[in-house]
């Protein structure tokens, strides 16, 4: 699937280009003004500059014609960014009307967990939608404010402790829309990637399906070793494996992590190398992340890699 521009000028959603819309509706607006006020102002300079022996220019003062327009001027400007914005915030986002959101993000210091309530599928970092169909996401935080922002699809929305936002979107063509985390929230806020997998209704169906499948756990060889690691070493009080007895929600769901094309909200590629060094040692791809280095050997590292790569 090709990576579409990522852009606020380059709109894939009647949400984005509404918003397109606004913003150049009121940098119009602002270029008349700025156009209006430099050439008074340039106009004013050159004519009435100072010269010696020369009268003062014509004092206007308490001139009721010119006070009365510019107090209409600006209030009709007022009213018409008012209108403009106000129209789009409706538009972009109108009241939920009882519509359950199909899609809950969380935000979380420094990933994404999203969740399909209608299936129970749970992934991260990478979130799939159908193509030309309305999605209603929730936007929460699992700690402090984040803010979700994938330009291309709609509004950045603010995701705040105990107050769910919603973000109303309708990719316009299938590919891959990126996006980031908006709002400053600690060391790793510029390495909280979002991946949004735009595909044909029939393949987000079977995509869908695909989560629900439970993995079968391996039991020997490397598979099996990693697996009896990754239950025993406390990977699993962060992490769940569905059908194992691994339950933990601190971190990312790696039922299905084999399936994400990138490893820690989009800082690396998915395969067993990166995967290998990741566990090893997270804190190098990124800084300060809650993961923790487990003093793992290269072998170990490499068995739970092995491991996860097959959970597909
Ligand atoms: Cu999360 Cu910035």
């Amino acid at each position: 699937m090709i990576v579409q521009d990522t852009s606020v000028f380059a709109p894939d959603s009647p949400q984005a280009r509404a918003i397109e819309r606004l913003f150049y509706f009121d940098l119009a607006i602002a270029a008349v003004i700025f156009a209006a006020v430099a050439g008074l102002v340039i106009a004013a300079v050159v004519r009435f500059r100072y010269r010696p022996g020369a009268p003062l220019p014509r004092q206007d003062e308490g001139n009721p014609k010119l006070e009365t327009a510019w107090t209409i001027i600006p209030a009709l400007i007022l009213t018409a960014l008012f209108i403009g914005t106000w129209r789009t915030m409706v538009f972009v986002n109108p009241p939920l009307h009882g519509r359950k959101p199909g899609m809950v993000v969380t935000a979380h210091q420094w990933w994404w967990e999203f969740r399909y309530p209608h299936s129970g599928v749970v992934t991260a970092n990478e979130l799939h939608l159908p193509v030309r169909v309305t999605s209603l996401l929730e936007v929460r935080t699992a700690d402090v404010i984040h803010d979700f922002w994938v330009p291309d699809l709609g509004a950045k929305v603010d995701a705040i402790p105990n107050h769910p936002n919603y973000l109303w979107t309708k990719p316009s063509q299938t590919g891959i829309f990126l996006g980031t985390c908006a709002e400053f929230c600690g060391n790793e806020h510029a390495l909280m990637g979002i991946r949004v997998i735009v595909q044909e209704p029939a393949a987000f169906s079977a995509w869908i399906q695909s989560q629900l499948v439970v993995p079968a756990t391996p039991t020997n060889g490397v598979a099996g070793a990693g697996a009896k690691l990754f239950l025993t070493r406390t990977c699993e009080n962060c992490h769940t494996i569905a059908g194992t007895a691994a339950k933990g929600t601190f971190g990312p769901n790696l039922t299905h992590l084999a399936d994400r094309e990138t490893i820690g909200a989009g800082v690396i590629t998915n395969g067993l190398t990166n995967l290998t060094a990741w566990i090893h040692n997270p804190d190098r791809f990124k800084p300060g992340i809650y993961m923790p280095n487990l003093h793992l050997t290269e072998s170990e590292a490499h068995a739970i890699a092995v491991y996860l790569e097959g959970l597909r």
